[in-house]
């Protein structure tokens, strides 16, 4: 493994998962989303910023003609109501929506994303995450495809963040308890 900055880095407890078991999950990911969608009109929508990253990855092993975009909502816990910040730049009438999505925690992200999706019109809208926090879940959203179901830890890297940081990592560590608090 690369063992750049954050092998030394006070932030961070272990590596969760590796650069190897990433390529291993977007492969294999990859090769079931191109036999579930061949002849299908695929749109892949990462959710921005933390989904970027997977979709980067396993859009490349899906071996189908597809597009993709891109969207983001503000956060949960702010205290205010969810709005979309940034909308999908096309329509998706009538294609096959794939979300990617970086972690699932309690859902609510994604059950409001899939409530918007839905009332479009599209042929079908389903998820893929890398990860999956269920210890934590409130609204119950169904997961097609998922890379791994991880324990109720913080975690960053590969998209996944803490104050905006080690979303560059290429791989996902846990984030030590002190620092969560
Ligand atoms: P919900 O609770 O709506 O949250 O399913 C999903 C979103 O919250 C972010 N999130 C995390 N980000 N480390 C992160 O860097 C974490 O451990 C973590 N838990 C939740 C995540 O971006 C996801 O989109
Ligand atoms: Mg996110």
């Amino acid at each position: 493994m690369s063992g750049y900055y954050t092998i030394h880095d006070p932030h961070i407890e272990r590596v969760l998962l590796t650069e190897e078991d990433i390529a291993e999950i977007c492969s294999s990911i990859g090769a079931r989303i191109t036999e579930d969608y061949r002849g299908k009109d695929l749109v892949l929508v990462a959710l921005l910023r933390g989904g970027l990253v997977f979709l980067a990855d396993v859009c490349r092993h899906i071996e189908l003609d597809l597009t993709l975009d891109f969207m983001a909502i503000s956060s949960y816990g702010s205290g205010e109501a969810v709005r979309i910040v940034k909308d999908l730049d096309d329509d998706i009438r009538g294609k096959h929506v794939l979300v990617v999505e970086d972690l699932v925690d309690t859902g609510l992200t994604l059950h409001y994303i899939l409530s918007v999706l839905s009332g479009r019109s599209p042929a079908s809208v389903a998820v893929c995450t890398l990860l999956d926090r269920r210890a934590r879940r409130i609204a119950d959203v169904p997961i097609a495809y998922r890379g791994l179901e991880i324990p109720d830890v913080f975690v960053v890297g590969y998209g996944l963040d803490l104050g905006g940081r080690y979303r560059n990592l290429p791989y996902v560590a846990v984030v030590r308890d002190e620092v969560m608090g």
